[in-house]
């Protein structure tokens, strides 16, 4: 599966720093620590008719992580949150938008690893593009060689730019000509796909990984919380690949997609065993809250 262009993303406006710049125009220096070494924490969200969608729990795990990296000068929320509406007013963007929002180290005075470098505080850069949910409605994964780190080499749980683990899982996937690559922790258990969390469905109970070696992601959130709300049987706990070979279900999670089906991993094929689809209606009661929940536009 390979994102295209939309034309509609020609002339957008591009937030760097604490102004906007047509998108030709929007760039950082060569000495701004993405560049320098991927230092850099950053969130996808996604407007829904004129709804930011989790926008909080967003801001609270950008936050996090920027503090977990000790960043300077970290804007604050409300900053982050005008920045933003200014940025989709601009684009007249109410729909079908996605938002990259990066928060840099920011600029440093000479290239070099050492933060006191950056003597100019964090860099905000807020990308706001045209694009629907971007899966088509099952993929196929392979296994990756490549492991997704444990909180005793990286945190998954900060959620940096910083992704080459993740981006060699998906290069994987990308010569076994499948959609996306599912990375195992350090003891072999099933962690995240190299994009989005995965989830598989056994007798009628929902199965996913602990976030101890994966990003705790806000879509995963989403689901478990629609699970426990509509009494269908959830589970957090070490699942193996050979669980997810005979599952009834499987599927992924993310900003970027929302739920997505998953039809065959390893060459297996995952065959829906019950007439009910249970990721069917967890689709629905998803759609539900992308329709009525979200912090409304003031535009
Ligand atoms: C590695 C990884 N896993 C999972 C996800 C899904 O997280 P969320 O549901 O918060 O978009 C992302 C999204 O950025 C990700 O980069």
């Amino acid at each position: 599966m390979l994102q295209q262009y939309d034309k509609r993303n020609n002339d957008i406006q591009i937030w760097v720093g604490d102004q906007l710049f047509a998108r030709n125009e929007a760039k950082v220096s060569v000495f701004d620590s993405t560049v320098q070494g991927g230092d850099a924490v950053w969130e996808g969200v996604r407007i829904y008719d004129g709804k930011i969608f989790c926008l909080d729990k967003h801001l609270n795990r950008l936050m996090a992580s920027a503090k977990a990296m000790a960043f300077a000068h970290i804007p604050t929320k409300a900053f982050i949150v005008d920045a933003l509406m200014q940025t989709l007013k601009a684009n007249n963007q109410k729909d079908e938008t996605h938002v990259r929002l990066t928060l840099s180290r920011g600029l440093k005075i000479t290239s070099g690893m050492d933060p006191r470098l950056n003597q100019f505080g964090s860099t905000l850069i807020i990308v706001a593009e045209w694009k629907p949910p971007v899966y088509p409605p099952s993929i196929k994964l392979i296994t990756a060689s490549q492991r997704r780190n444990s909180p005793m080499c990286l945190d998954s749980k900060i959620h940096h730019n910083n992704l080459i683990n993740n981006i060699l899982a998906k290069i994987e996937a990308n010569f076994a000509g499948v959609d996306a690559a599912i990375m195992l922790d350090i003891y072999g258990f099933v962690s995240e796909a190299n994009g989005v969390n995965i989830f598989m469905i056994k007798d009628g109970t929902v199965f996913t990984s602990h976030t101890d070696a994966c990003l705790p992601g806000i879509t995963r959130a989403t689901v478990i919380e629609i699970c426990k709300s509509n009494h269908l049987p959830i589970v957090e706990r070490n699942v193996s690949i050979t669980e997810f070979y005979s599952a009834d279900e499987v599927f992924v999670t993310g900003t970027m997609g929302e739920l997505t089906a998953v039809s065959e991993i390893d060459g297996r094929k995952i065959d829906q065993q019950h007439n009910e689809s249970i990721l069917q209606k967890l689709k629905e009661y998803f759609k539900k809250k992308t329709e009525t929940e979200g912090t409304i536009l003031n535009f």
